[in-house]
């Protein structure tokens, strides 16, 4: 097989051809790291993983983190705990398997409300709706690039509180107490801009909207703020809406992008396993 490389938008990501994620060389694992650093995610089409070869290929990237604590806990296949599957699934019980149901999931970048949140994380397609469900990735280096001086100098140098409350679904995590107010939240303070560690490429890092808030501010001023960063990051040019075939594996740089999800028919079934590799620093200031 001969890997290709090929960009999947100006902005962001890269499709890779000609490999078995299963039997991967060090050469095609190289270029495959390669790729997520400098094009915020990878898409390989056509693989055909079991759970143990999901975890295998992840491990590869780092060391794994434990699946997000989401509106039943943390949703994990049985005797995989590192796994986190996203499904609106139910069981013999009528319980969900998954997290997320089938309504929409709102832009976010997985697990910022972490002091260090995970670097990576990765989706593969087992099951999937006819028609929606898209998953949209979002460019933050290209964003931050593109941003005007007038915005740009209204965030230089400050850090925004990102919220733990709530789930890119709407759901209120497990034994959580519901709030909208940021400064009670639980959450973490970090740099509204940050550098990549592996490439020094800065990025706007906004994490989620809900409960978010920006240090010096008011709480109208700092939600209209948002308000302009948000309008400006999610513009045609940076978004990518990746259509799923079963067999798709996305692994995205979580920390340069952002991700959401189209709902689906709630009738229709869709299975996602996905792992997430552990954050290796605290995000880091741009130092302009
Ligand atoms: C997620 O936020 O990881 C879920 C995205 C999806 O279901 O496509």
């Amino acid at each position: 097989m001969t890997l290709t490389i090929t960009d999947v938008t100006p902005a962001i990501g890269a499709e890779i051809a000609g490999v078995d994620l299963s039997r991967l060389s060090d050469a095609a694992f190289a270029a495959i790291e390669h790729a997520w650093h400098r094009r915020a995610f990878v898409l390989v089409r056509g693989q055909r993983l079991s759970d143990d070869d999901l975890l295998a290929f992840s491990r590869r990237l780092g060391e794994l983190d434990p699946p997000p604590n989401q509106e039943k806990g943390r949703m994990s296949p049985p005797g995989y705990p590192d796994i986190y599957v996203v499904s609106n699934v139910l069981d013999a019980k009528g319980e969900p398997i998954g997290a997320l149901g089938a309504g929409e999931a709102v832009w976010h970048t997985d697990m910022s409300y972490l002091d260090a949140p995970p670097d990576a994380s990765m989706l593969y397609a087992l099951e999937l709706p006819p028609t929606g469900g898209d998953t949209w990735f979002c460019a933050m280096q290209a964003a931050f690039a593109e941003m005007p001086e007038a915005l740009n100098a209204r965030i230089r140098g400050r850090r925004i509180k990102h919220d733990g409350t709530y789930n890119s679904g709407g759901y209120l995590r497990q034994g959580v107490t519901a709030t909208d107010d940021p400064h009670q939240a639980p959450g973490a303070w970090h740099p509204a801009v940050c550098v990549h560690p592996a490439t020094g490429v800065p990025a706007l890092y906004l994490g989620r909207r809900r409960n978010s808030y920006i240090e010096g501010y008011t709480r109208a001023e700092s939600d209209a703020l948002l308000d302009a960063l948000w309008a400006h990051a999610t513009q045609p040019q940076f978004t990518y809406a990746h259509r799923w075939q079963v067999g798709d594996l996305v692994l995205w740089d979580n920390r340069t992008t952002m991700h959401r999800r189209d709902p689906f028919d709630s009738t229709a079934r869709r299975v996602m396993h996905r792992t997430q590799i552990k954050g290796s620093a605290k995000p880091v200031a741009y130092a302009a």
